[in-house]
């Protein structure tokens, strides 16, 4: 299973894809993991990144690119990947295709969900990250069991720097302007599949769950 998900900021791409690793034993690329982490450890790609980052903006595609490809090349990925927020730009899903073409294989679909802008500004401005692996909780929807502590690691949970009114819009409006096209992109390979992200986590799962199942 070679997999993406898109969606919106906040529409619940990491909260899925912490199931469905689970559920079907893939690795899991999550680009603003990955730069979140570069960011905290103060490496090359983490001073490339911050300012667009803390900014709404989206990371240059000749930086992106190098590091999600090198990742897909590892051992890990040789049977299958989970990708989250990469693709995200036209240029990205061609770089993309052309590495999956290069080795033979191709993507096996693309998983967009779906939710409106005023719900994403209410998941982002609710929601705590784990500072060591990026659980994430919402203080009103997925409240963790002890206020500000990861259920999963015990670690602390804060409110991510882009999570802020400003730069939400900010993120919003990228999404739509260079992130959008994606979806006619994939409609057009015959590759999107489309999930309603307004429902609750539970029901989100179940129904990707269900399609992803008859993929394999
Ligand atoms: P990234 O980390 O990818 O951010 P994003 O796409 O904006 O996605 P989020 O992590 O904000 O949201 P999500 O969809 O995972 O939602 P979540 O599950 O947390 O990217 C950050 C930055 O890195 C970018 O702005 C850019 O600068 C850079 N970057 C990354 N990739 C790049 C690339 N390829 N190219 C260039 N730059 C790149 O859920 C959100 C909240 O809602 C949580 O609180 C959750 O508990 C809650 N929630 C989830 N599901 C539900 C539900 N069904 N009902 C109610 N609440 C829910
Ligand atoms: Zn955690």
């Amino acid at each position: 299973l070679n997999l993406i998900l898109v969606g919106p900021p906040g529409a619940g791409k990491g909260t899925q894809a912490e199931r469905l690793t689970e559920d079907f034993n893939l690795p899991y690329f999550a680009t603003g993991n990955i730069l979140r982490a570069a960011v905290a450890d103060g490496t090359d790609l983490g001073k490339q990144a911050k300012a667009f980052m803390d900014a709404g903006d989206l990371v240059p595609d000749e930086v992106i690119i190098g590091v999600i490809l090198e990742a897909l090349q590892g051992e890990d990925a040789s049977d299958g990947f989970l990708l989250d927020g990469f693709p995200r730009t036209v240029p990205q899903a061609d770089a993309l295709g052309e590495a999956l073409d290069k080795v033979g294989r191709s993507l096996t679909a693309v998983l967009l969900i779906d939710v409106d802008d005023d719900e994403v500004v209410r998941r982002l401005s609710g929601r705590r990250t784990c500072v060591k692996s990026g659980h994430t909780y919402h203080v009103e929807f997925d409240p963790p069991k002890h206020a500000d502590v990861c259920d999963q690691d015990g670690s602390r949970l804060v409110q991510r720097d882009d999570d802020k009114p400003d730069t939400i819009r900010k993120r919003l409006s990228v999404y739509h302007e260079q992130t959008e096209p994606l979806v006619a992109y994939y409609d057009d390979r015959d590759l999107l599949r489309r999930f309603d992200g307004t429902r609750r986590p539970t029901e989100v799962h179940d129904h990707i769950r269900a399609t992803v199942a008859t993929l394999r």
